[in-house]
């Protein structure tokens, strides 16, 4: 029969998106890990079965209480979607998870956590509204014994150190931002400076659209596509970096007003997310310019849409931000500490290049 491994799928492998490994993935084992099969008498295989099924019925009765920052955000509605099909997948009752929407307040996302705390949930899973507040929320969740897991938004190494010298049942699972900031780059820099430097001023000459700059993601993304430029050996030129919130209609004004301001010297537009770049590709085309022929464009999160423009050659190209493999990991690691079992503070999953040459099979893979 086919036993199933506790553990996490870390690494997904697909096209032709180079895995380098997560620079900051401290203490994740490596490899992919999924099932394994083994022959078995009869008997073991009987009461096997018979422990697998109390397990799931023990599952069935845990109460999981999930907080994400903001419902409205596309990436992490896709993340709370997968989230809940796996953990009901993994035996837990659809009545038993409860997922609440922080609203982008911390302390409407506090509340939230106290009432679950007053609830005896058995397992809470946090995206938190601000990383900075995870000391605070670490505290009072291991105060009332229940095991953590963070998601989406790393807390401070310093936050994490706590996690390991106190031995808490408290973790995070995540991709390491710096590595789609580093494939963004690499995206740009593999067109080659001819391609890119329209004005013919030997640079590249771009804006960067943040996102929330209280996020690692935000910082790592713009800090990194910018230096895996700069380490391939080019010069750049950054014309104006806005914060645009992860949000589509801020990313448009952004672009918009970039895009009037500095006209065609703007040679790439770098958003460290889709959303944004749905709205730079809007303002983009309201400017009369064309991606590819006169303009560049790069994301991260591989949504759909996103993923269907780098096809039709309208984006330059964007990075698979992993969802499937961070909701089923954190759910992986929420039924670990449920079971009485221990979890790396710090599990790590990888990032993938997306551009024409893969887009194709990284749609397919969404659906
Ligand atoms: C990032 C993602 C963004 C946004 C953000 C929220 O990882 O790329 O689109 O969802 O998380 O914290």
């Amino acid at each position: 029969m086919k036993k199933k491994l506790v553990s996490l799928v870390l690494a997904s492998v697909m096209g032709l998106g180079l895995l380098a490994g997560c620079g900051g993935g401290s203490s994740a084992p490596a490899a992919e890990e999924k099932t394994e099969e083994t022959t078995e008498a009869p008997a073991e295989e009987a009461a096997e079965a018979t422990a697998e099924a109390a397990g799931d019925a023990d599952l069935a009765t845990k109460k999981v209480g999930v907080c994400i920052y903001q419902f409205s955000d596309n990436f992490m509605t896709l993340f709370r979607t997968e989230l809940e099909n796996y953990l009901i997948a993994q035996g837990f009752a659809k009545e038993n998870i409860t997922i609440v929407d922080g609203a982008n307040d911390q302390a409407t996302q506090s509340g939230q956590i106290d009432s679950f705390i007053s609830d005896k949930v058995d397992v809470l899973i946090i995206n938190p509204v601000n990383s900075s507040s995870a000391s605070t929320i670490t505290d009072k969740v291991v105060a009332a014994g229940i095991p953590l897991v963070y998601i989406n938004r790393e807390p401070s190494p310093e936050e994490q150190q706590r996690w390991i010298d106190n031995n808490w049942d408290v973790c995070y699972v995540g991709c390491d931002a710096r590595q789609s900031g580093t494939f963004q780059g690499e995206i740009i820099a593999d067109l080659g400076l001819d391609a890119v430097d329209f004005n013919k001023n030997g640079k590249i000459d771009y804006i960067m659209i943040e996102g929330d700059p209280e996020n690692v993601d935000a910082q790592y993304r713009t800090e990194f596509s910018i230096k895996a430029l700069t380490d391939a050996g080019f010069e750049v030129n950054c014309l104006d970096d806005q914060v645009g919130m992860w949000d589509q209609v801020k990313g448009n004004e952004l672009v918009n007003n970039a895009l009037t301001k500095y006209g065609n010297d703007v040679e790439v537009v770098f958003c460290n997310n889709d959303a944004m770049a749905l709205g730079a590709l809007q303002a983009i085309q309201t400017a009369g310019r064309k991606v590819g022929t006169d303009i560049y464009l790069v994301g991260v999160d591989a949504l759909t849409e996103v993923v269907e423009y780098v096809i039709s050659g309208d984006i330059t190209g964007t990075v698979f931000n992993n969802h499937f493999a961070q909701a089923d990991g954190a759910a992986d690691a929420a039924i670990r500490y449920l079971k009485g079992e221990d979890n790396e503070h710090n599990i790590q999953c990888d990032y993938t290049k997306v551009t024409t040459e893969n887009a194709q099979e990284i749609l397919d893979s969404l659906k």
